[in-house]
């Protein structure tokens, strides 16, 4: 009888494959940027891009005040199962990540719910529009009719955004403080081909 050859040890897990290189788009400033599929590898350059945002826009994105970006939130951040969503960020010449924006689908139905953020010091030059090009391709890809986020009515930021690249805007009864901002997915949108 021979003995059972133990397991061998696991090796360190490892993400698998790299980065997708994405597509390099340029910015106002005249920088090049590239937008690309979120990576399990992005989880340190998750927080950093955290660690950079200002608490108003950490209060705008999440509705709550959150200090860090622990492991096993950039994590799961990190992780997005394409059954469930899909998420991009924007990653400047040195690898760092310099907006992101995520839709998650609506069980059932063919919407989803979709959020953004760019960091502070980058406004205004088309980053947050890049991912949006991303997140609606992506979705339309998909059959989806509509994108949706929930958006504080004080987040004046935000809702000139979305009406810009052609959202829709409602009230949420229930939810006092809350504008629903709907991207309607059959319409031509501004600046999307
Ligand atoms: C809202 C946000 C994503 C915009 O990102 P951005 O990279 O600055 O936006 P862009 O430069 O791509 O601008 C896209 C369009 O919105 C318009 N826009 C951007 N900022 C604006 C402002 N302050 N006032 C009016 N319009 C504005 C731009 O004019 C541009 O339109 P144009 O290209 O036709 O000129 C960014 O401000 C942000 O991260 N906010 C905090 C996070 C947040 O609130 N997220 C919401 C949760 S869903």
């Amino acid at each position: 009888m021979t003995t059972p050859t133990p397991n061998p040890p696991r090796p360190t897990p490892r993400h698998r494959g790299t980065p997708a290189r994405g597509r390099a788009f340029r910015a106002a400033d005249g920088h090049t940027f590239r937008v690309r599929a979120i990576h399990p590898s992005d989880v340190p350059a998750l927080q950093r891009a955290f660690a950079r945002l200002t608490p108003e826009q950490i209060r705008h994105r999440t509705f709550h005040h959150m200090n860090e970006l622990t492991t096993d939130a950039a994590t799961r951040l990190a992780n997005v199962a394409p059954a469930h969503g899909a998420a991009y960020v924007v990653v400047d010449d040195e690898g760092e990540i310099r907006g992101e924006a995520r839709f998650y689908l609506d069980a059932g139905k063919p919407s989803a719910e979709f959020a953004v953020i760019v960091d502070p010091t980058l406004l205004g030059l088309g980053i947050g529009r890049a991912l949006m090009r991303r997140l609606v391709g992506d979705a339309r890809r998909r059959g989806l009719s509509e994108l949706w986020g929930s958006v504080l009515a004080e987040n004046a930021l935000m809702l000139d955004f979305s009406q810009r690249l052609g959202a829709a805007r409602e009230s949420m009864a229930d939810e006092p403080g809350v504008v629903r901002v709907r991207f309607d997915l059959s319409r031509r949108l501004p600046g999307y081909r």
